[in-house]
């Protein structure tokens, strides 16, 4: 352990203002809308959509019984857009709608479906670029905020918006500033239920939170392996991102479209667990049998639309292979839901202790794909799991365990976004001789900028021993703040970026939910893998 000094507790009183933990706690038992469940029409018909279509797609979600399973929304993308009149109102498109939209979103909600519609935060739309779309060129909100939230949310009905930025990132536009004006504008239409999803193929920071229900952090799926492994991977480390109602998208399903079942039982499975919006994108007239039997699976869907709003995240990893793990139905009971995700091409053994999971005494799995009871588990499970291939189960203790490990990859990064305008900006990092093969690195140069856990629980609070990781090899300062007490420890040198030392200090908690943070507000502060704490 490296020696440091620690200087005496300074306080800081604005530090909940400071971390921008105001901004959302994690999710308390919440009264929050879950995550958006439905059909999109992009991923089969791209820019080739219809009335008729349409109209076939919202029969067929209520005769197959997904409207029954709480599949809801029925989502246009894009498509429908015509050119804008001589007043630069948007129009359809005549030929795929002859009867215009109001008759479509009439439709749909005739059959107590909700509708949804799809736009651009700029002025070119996507399938201008990549369909040869002409009518989309200039169809996007910009320049045309209210006008064009009027005619959606007013005139045509829509309950839902996605928000697209392949003409917003052509003219070089700020997200920020775009998605909150367009977001006003449709707030003004009076229609403040509308539901809004950022499209923009990235984490694109904590505003976003503020005004949509969800916002996608990647590019486009397909019906291919390597997508929905690459996407799962953008997922795995922002779980603090989640909650209170705000969901990562990690994009409409590729299920029924052709992928074998091992990969769609892990498409399903993992959007269920991490809260990702349900959005069907095939046919849903032919869903092939197996296929409709798992978007209906009533187990994974309760994992997905728990009302506790939470993303699991990485509680246990060996190189590809991944536990990840949340609470359900109540915050830090004896029931959480647990994933074993093989990613790879080989068959793999996990050995999960339960102590990792914070669960003690015995233990009840039930394999929530199969509808199994997998029996009673005492210390540890083992369970081998295929290639490409997810165990999905809920796990019922008769104790739940204080935590005593806070991972750099579980905590709340205030200034953190994927947008990739800044490369010094704060990032989970991979870094494979640090806990979980993942720290946080370009913590501090400013206040704001910290490692946030916002979460951190003591049953009967008390003194602690903290024990932080740290990586850096100059000598650095970190400033660590336990519920607004701040200490500061300086000459911190693990001697290598990579390899992590640590140091201890003493802390205070309250009983319940704590809040620690560590930054260091004019330099670098050393990279962060975890902290532990053991009671005094
Ligand atoms: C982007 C989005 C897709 C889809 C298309 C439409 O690529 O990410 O989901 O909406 O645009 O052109």
């Amino acid at each position: 352990m490296k020696k440091c000094i620690i200087f005496a507790a300074i306080c800081c009183a604005m530090l909940a203002s400071c971390t921008g933990s105001s901004n959302k706690n994690a999710a308390g038992d919440g009264d929050f809308l879950p995550p958006l469940m439905g059909w999109s029409s992009w991923n089969t018909y791209f820019v080739d959509i219809n009335e008729e279509l349409i109209k076939k797609q919202a029969d067929a979600m209520v005769s197959t019984g997904l409207k029954d399973a709480g599949y809801q929304y029925i989502n246009i993308d894009d498509g429908f857009f015509g050119f804008r009149d001589a007043e630069g109102k948007m129009t359809c498109n005549t030929e795929r709608f002859p009867n215009g939209m109001r008759v479509v979103s009439d439709y749909i909600h005739s059959l107590g479906l909700k509708a949804g519609i799809y736009s651009e935060g700029g002025d070119n739309t996507c399938g201008s670029m990549y369909n040869a779309e002409k009518t989309g060129i200039g169809a996007g909100f910009y320049g045309h905020d209210q006008q064009d939230a009027d005619v959606y949310f007013k005139e045509w009905n829509f309950d839902f918006i996605k928000i697209d930025y392949c003409g917003g990132k052509e003219l070089g536009l700020n997200e920020q500033e775009r998605y909150e004006s367009i977001v006003r504008a449709i707030r003004n239409t009076g229609r403040t239920d509308a539901s809004i999803n950022i499209c923009r193929w990235a984490y694109p920071g904590k505003w976003a939170s503020k005004i949509a229900r969800s916002w996608r952090i990647s590019p486009d799926i397909q019906p291919r392996w390597k997508t929905i492994k690459y996407i799962i991977g953008k997922n795995l480390y922002l779980s603090a991102y989640a909650g209170n109602g705000g969901y990562n998208d990690m994009d409409m399903l590729e299920i029924g479209r052709g992928l074998p079942a091992n990969e769609e039982e892990v498409h399903f499975g993992i959007w269920c667990i991490m809260s990702s919006p349900l959005l069907v994108g095939c046919d849903m007239t032919s869903i092939p049998e197996y296929s409709l039997e798992l978007l209906k699976n009533k187990e994974l869907i309760a994992l997905n639309q728990d009302k506790l709003g939470l993303q699991a995240y990485v509680a246990q990893r060996d190189g590809e292979r991944y536990v990840l793990v949340k609470d359900i139905e109540q915050k830090r009971g004896n029931m959480r839901a647990v994933a074993l995700y093989n990613s790879t091409d080989s068959l793999y053994t996990f050995t999960v202790p339960f102590k990792s999971l914070e669960l003690g005494g015995k233990v009840k799995v039930r394999d929530l794909v199969k509808h199994e009871d997998m029996g009673v588990f005492e210390n540890e499970i083992t369970y081998t799991v295929q290639p490409r291939s997810v165990l999905v189960c809920r796990m019922e203790a008769e104790q739940r365990l204080e935590p005593e490990v806070y991972e750099a990859e579980w905590a709340f990064l205030p200034l953190y976004n994927d947008l990739g305008h800044n490369r010094y900006i704060i990032r989970y990092s991979q870094a494979p001789d640090c806990s979980g093969g993942v720290k946080v690195a370009y913590v501090g140069g400013k206040k704001e900028n910290r490692v946030v856990w916002r979460e951190v629980y003591s049953a009967e609070g008390g003194e602690y021993e903290m024990t932080i990781s740290y990586c850096t090899a100059k000598d650095k300062k970190l400033q660590v703040a336990v519920n607004g007490v701040e200490q500061v420890l300086t000459g911190l040198n693990s001697g290598d970026y990579n390899k992590p030392a640590t140091a201890t200090i003493s802390v205070t908690l309250k009983p319940g939910y704590n809040e620690v943070s560590m930054g260091c507000d004019y330099a670098w502060g050393p990279d962060i893998d975890k902290f532990e704490l053991k009671k005094k």
